[in-house]
């Protein structure tokens, strides 16, 4: 069930661990935000490799209203997916998912951090700039579906202070967002 943004109402974010019992809801949101969504048993053997595996959900009171996660290879954090519900998008969601994914993934000893995201899809390349990701290559035909290429992203030396401090910027940004959403 799809809760609708109500003006008159203050909730606030939680970011959490993603665990199956959310994952009709995820895979509700996955369906709404992507042509090719991950099916349930995809999200099942993420969940199943917590070693090398993070997911989290973002909770606006009861309602999940984003997911996001990544792999760890060694000392690289691979950004699987972001999403956020269209309902809720455009109100620092995914800024608080990011974070968490980065945090997670700074804190099991990644130095940097890479990603595919669309060609086409600019509201998630201006995500992830602001997150310090520049574009280094392109896959052709990544997304087969819809034979787009997929620009692939890093941002590298993330263990560093300068990183840190960026995040920083962005956590002290999203602040207000924490202390309750409209
Ligand atoms: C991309 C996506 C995750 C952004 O979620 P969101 O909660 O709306 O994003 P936020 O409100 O936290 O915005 C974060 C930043 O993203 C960028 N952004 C978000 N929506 C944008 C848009 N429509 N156009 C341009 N930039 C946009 C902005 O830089 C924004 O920061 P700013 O407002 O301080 O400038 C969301 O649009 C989505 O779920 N899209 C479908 C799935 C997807 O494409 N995921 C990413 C690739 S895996």
């Amino acid at each position: 069930m799809t809760v609708e943004p109500a003006n008159d109402q203050r909730q606030l974010i939680r970011i959490e661990p993603m665990l199956r019992t959310h994952l009709d809801r995820v895979i509700e949101i996955e369906c709404a935000c992507f042509p090719r969504p991950w099916s349930k048993s995809l999200f099942l053997s993420e969940l199943a490799m917590p070693a090398t595996r993070a997911y989290f959900v973002a909770n606006l009171g009861s309602e999940i209203v984003g997911f996001g996660g990544m792999m760890m290879a060694g000392d690289e954090c691979h950004i699987t997916n972001i999403s956020v519900d269209p309902l809720w998008q455009g109100r620092g969601i995914a800024k608080h998912i990011v974070l968490a994914v980065i945090d997670e993934a700074i804190t099991r000893g990644a130095r940097s951090i890479t990603l595919e995201v669309r060609e086409g899809n600019v509201a998630g390349q201006r995500l992830y700039e602001r997150f310090g990701f520049e574009a280094v290559g392109v896959r052709k035909n990544y997304y087969v579906e819809t034979r787009e290429d997929a620009l692939v992203m890093w941002v590298r030396k993330v263990n560093r202070p300068a990183y840190r401090e960026l995040l920083e910027t962005i956590r002290s940004e999203i602040g207000d967002l924490s202390a309750g959403i409209n």
